[in-house]
């Protein structure tokens, strides 16, 4: 069957359903013993976002400190998880109760996870429904050699086979809304093998997709080919959300436009201004937007987050990472960052920090209008 036409049957499955909240229907059905599941076929359903926003999964960012930092300004984006290795998850300890901890601030949150093992990361699936997630992102484009020679990963996209089982075990598992994160491709950006597989994640019932235009070959470098995200909006008839290189509500509104991608998922821009989904709510509804920061009260905020939700053997690991990219709102910021980066509790980082603006008061308050 021609690639076309295949990721066509999935569009008349979608919109043949009634585009219902999927997610309050699921939690319904968990309120009822799971009762209603051998009536209806959840994943059916046309997923409903809560926003066209999306937080990043990022290891060892996207944890619930800067979920919590970014809550502050409101609740605009539906957030993902750092990575959770399936395996790793269902043997339990570190994985369970720090990276899946779901607070009260993650109304809509996704777990992403990873691995190769079909049957493991349907297991993984079945374990975090019970967390309440918005819903579940299978991990397709992680370029990190310690992952993809495991098979995990941005692995998959060389594994197409694979991949679809993988897909198909998580489907049957999980009534949630199933995403993959993918990028365009893994030694070179490859349309054709991209729309390859997207049509196969169609066939097996995914909800929506992530593009990270960029083939995982080269990581973060170079810019981001949105022109790919828009050629998979094109030829899928699930959502697609487009990711990189966003860091401005306008960047984000100009990559919609030109895309006509139905999200917009943000990683290192929601580090550096944790505020990025406020502006981006308030550009997408009113067409401008006027945000004042006090940087050194986030800055601080981020770092007891950092204190309050996570145990302390992931303390300076985890503060220099925020501070890595959040230092880069003050001007003297390399000189900033390599002092945080020489402190090895969070006490001597919140000291460097307050120092810091006490000898420039003027970089306290920011405002950010378009
Ligand atoms: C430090 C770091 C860790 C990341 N970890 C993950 C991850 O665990 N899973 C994943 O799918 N992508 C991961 N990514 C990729 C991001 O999700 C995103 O695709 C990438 O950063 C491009 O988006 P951006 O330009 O908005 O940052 C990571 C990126 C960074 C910078």
């Amino acid at each position: 069957m021609p690639l076309k036409s295949r990721a066509c049957i999935r569009r008349k499955r979608a919109t043949d359903s009634v585009a219902i909240h999927c997610n309050d229907i699921i939690r319904g059905c968990f309120a009822k013993g799971g009762l209603f599941f051998s009536i209806f076929s959840l994943h059916d359903m046309t997923v409903q976002f809560p926003s066209k926003f999306f937080l990043a999964p990022m290891a060892e960012i996207s944890t619930p400190a800067l979920r919590r930092l970014i809550s502050d300004f409101g609740d605009h984006a539906v957030y993902h998880s750092e990575m959770l290795s399936a395996s790793a998850l269902l043997s339990g300890g570190f994985h369970d109760e720090t990276m899946t901890a779901r607070y009260d601030f993650d109304r809509h949150l996704v777990y992403q996870i990873a691995g190769n093992d079909p049957a493991i990361m349907a297991e993984a699936c079945r374990r975090l429904a019970d967390r309440g997630p918005f819903g579940i992102n299978i991990n397709m484009s992680c370029p990190v050699s310690r992952i993809v020679k495991k098979g995990w990963g941005a692995a998959l996209l060389n594994d197409i086979q694979r991949a679809a089982a993988i897909v198909r075990a998580c489907r049957a598992a999980t009534g949630f809304p199933l995403s993959v994160k993918v990028r365009s491709g893994f030694e070179n950006d490859d349309l054709k093998r991209m729309l390859e597989c997207a049509s196969m994640l169609c066939d097996e019932g995914i909800d929506y997709i992530i593009l990270h235009p960029r083939c995982a070959k080269i990581y973060y470098s170079r810019t981001a080919k949105w022109q790919l995200v828009k050629e998979l909006k094109q030829f899928v008839r699930i959502p697609v959300i487009g990711n990189g290189d966003i860091v401005s509500a306008e960047s984000a509104r100009q990559r919609m436009t030109e895309t006509g991608c139905d999200g917009i998922m943000i990683g290192r821009g929601a580090v550096q201004t944790p505020w990025i989904f406020a502006a981006c709510e308030e550009y997408f509804t009113h067409g401008k937007y006027d945000i004042t920061v006090n940087i050194r009260d986030c800055f601080l905020a981020g770092i007891d987050y950092i204190e309050r939700y996570l145990p302390v053997h992931l303390h300076k690991s985890r503060a220099h990472r925020f501070c890595m990219y959040f230092s880069k709102n003050v001007f003297h910021s390399h000189s900033l960052f390599t002092d945080v980066r020489n402190a090895d509790c969070l006490a001597a980082i919140r000291e460097i920090v307050a120092s810091y603006f006490r000898r420039n008061p003027h970089e306290e308050i920011k405002r950010f209008a378009e």
